[in-house]
């Protein structure tokens, strides 16, 4: 359906998961639509079933490489590598040197100095500015989180450099390139082309010149027991699983890009849910108190006593997913049926996971705000339920969701903890408009205000 030639890419506009969400209840085609964006044929499920067909059938277990993601190295890391053995091999790596429950629990420690930090930074801003915006002070502990659990100590200047790198690929990535969906090289009318190879260079410069530094000083000094960042278990690997330098950088980088964004933008969103929802706050709150009394660091082993906690966390997953059409997309590597309808090789097929979450005939009462909902049933989102299946399903989905959930959980529960989160004006409401780029950020940053626990307890004393 659609425009000649463009197929329905004029119709997309900037909040493509309702759009497909709309177009897909009004056809009666939630199992499955078929479309075309450009020269691209495309299929997308907006229902449980077709999506487990797609997200855990073998024949989806690549991904469409868009141009600039192809440049900006990642066509080399785990996300966009064709699902062969270097892929597998990339992914084994990073599942036992990065994502296993050891390796998370060893960050621990990291976690809740990043988590004090933001504390430290939400007071000081609300001393100064009365009124916090979160965004930024997020993506500074997430980044910061994120750089040390892959390189170790990291300089203030890299930091800062990588970070602005980051933002760079993001804005990069999602601009509109027409040769993505008609193969024509000439057609980079934005020069997404140039600007990518610029910063892929400046990204094997930087971070090729850090695994330079890592690998002289450890042929001085004597490899640390307790060095267990992501980069020297890569260089400590056997020789036969080794990775080439540009390898390495590949998958460094590919951590740094897609672990700093993804937790800082689920967090804002979850604040302006607690803003919003005063009483749910305020039983989180309780529920934290209950568990950790005059404690004031929440450590990893209390979030298990913290059901409530994580039902928030579930729910802000449903109603704001961060990737809506799960962010990367899946290609059919060979013909295959999908719902009993035929599908040809070289098909991109998305999973809209917004609309399920938000469908009526799976969650009742779809658009509150119910964390109480989790409460009643235990709902898995780690892959294996498909009602609610934020990180992806199958062999490709994501690999960092234990060490994303571990982060989200241990800074919610501080924050919460630390202060009492308030709008900026009483009974003015939050605005939770979106804005669909790589992930689905809110369109407005939260402005908020704080007062901490203890002024709070000296009140009510
Ligand atoms: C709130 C946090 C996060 C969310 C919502 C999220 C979501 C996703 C989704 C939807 C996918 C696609 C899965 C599929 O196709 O089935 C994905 C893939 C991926 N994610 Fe995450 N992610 C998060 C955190 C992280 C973190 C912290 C890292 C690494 C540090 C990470 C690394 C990856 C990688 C490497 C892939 C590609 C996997 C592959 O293609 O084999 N993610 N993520």
């Amino acid at each position: 359906m659609g425009w000649p030639i463009l197929g329905t890419l004029p119709q997309m506009g900037s909040l493509a998961h309702r759009k497909l969400a709309g177009l897909a209840t009004s056809l009666r085609a939630e199992r499955l639509m078929a479309y075309s964006l450009g020269a691209m044929p495309v299929i997308i499920a907006s229902h449980p079933d077709t999506a487990r067909e797609i997200l855990c059938g073998s024949a989806f277990s690549d991904r469409p490489i868009k141009e600039s993601a192809r440049l900006l190295m990642f066509e080399r890391a785990i996300g966009f590598a064709p699902g062969g053995e270097y892929w597998r091999r990339l992914r084994r790596v990073a599942a036992t040197h990065l994502f296993s429950p050891r390796r998370i629990s060893d960050q621990e420690g990291l976690r809740q100095h990043v988590a004090e930090e933001m504390v430290r930074r939400v007071w000081e801003e609300m001393e100064e500015k009365g009124v916090v915006e979160v965004k930024g002070i997020l993506q500074e502990g997430s980044l910061r989180n994120i750089l040390e659990g892959v390189f170790g100590n990291c300089k203030g200047s890299e930091r800062e450099e990588l970070g602005n790198m980051v933002k760079e690929g993001y804005e990069l990535i999602v601009k509109f390139n027409w040769e993505d969906y008609f193969g024509f090289k000439f057609l980079d009318f934005h020069g997404v082309k140039r600007k990518c190879h610029k910063l892929a260079a400046k990204v094997k410069k930087l971070v090729g010149q850090i695994v330079e530094d890592r690998k002289r000083r450890r042929e001085f000094v004597r490899v640390e027991e307790n060095e267990n960042d992501f980069l020297s278990a890569l260089l400590s690997l056997p020789k036969e699983e080794r990775l080439g330098d540009s390898d390495m950088v590949a998958i460094l980088w590919e951590m740094i890009f897609r672990g700093t964004d993804t937790v800082a933008i689920l967090l804002e969103w979850i604040m302006a849910r607690m803003v919003l929802h005063q009483d749910i706050q305020s039983i989180a709150r309780q529920e934290i108190h209950m568990c950790i009394g005059q404690r004031s660091h929440v450590r990893d082993s209390d979030i298990p006593n913290l059901p409530y906690l994580q039902a928030i966390v579930k729910e802000v997953f449903r109603l704001h997913p961060p990737g809506p059409l799960l962010s990367w997309a899946r290609l059919a590597t060979h013909d295959v049926h999908v719902d009993k309808l035929f599908v040809p090789a070289g098909t991109t097929a998305i999973v809209n996971m917004w609309a399920i979450t938000h469908d009526s005939a799976i969650w009742e009462d779809p658009w509150a705000f119910k964390p109480e909902r989790f409460m009643e049933k235990e709902v898995s989102i780690m892959g294996s339920d498909l009602r609610l299946a934020p990180f992806g399903a199958g062999r490709r989905v994501c690999p960092g969701r234990a060490l994303g959930l571990a982060t989200v959980h241990l800074w919610l529960a501080q924050l919460l903890h630390s202060f009492v989160w308030l709008p900026v004006e009483p009974n003015v409401g939050v605005d939770l408009s979106e804005c669909l780029r790589l992930s689905l950020e809110m369109k407005k940053p939260l402005h908020c205000q704080v007062i901490r626990r203890s002024q709070l307890y000296e009140a009510c004393n």
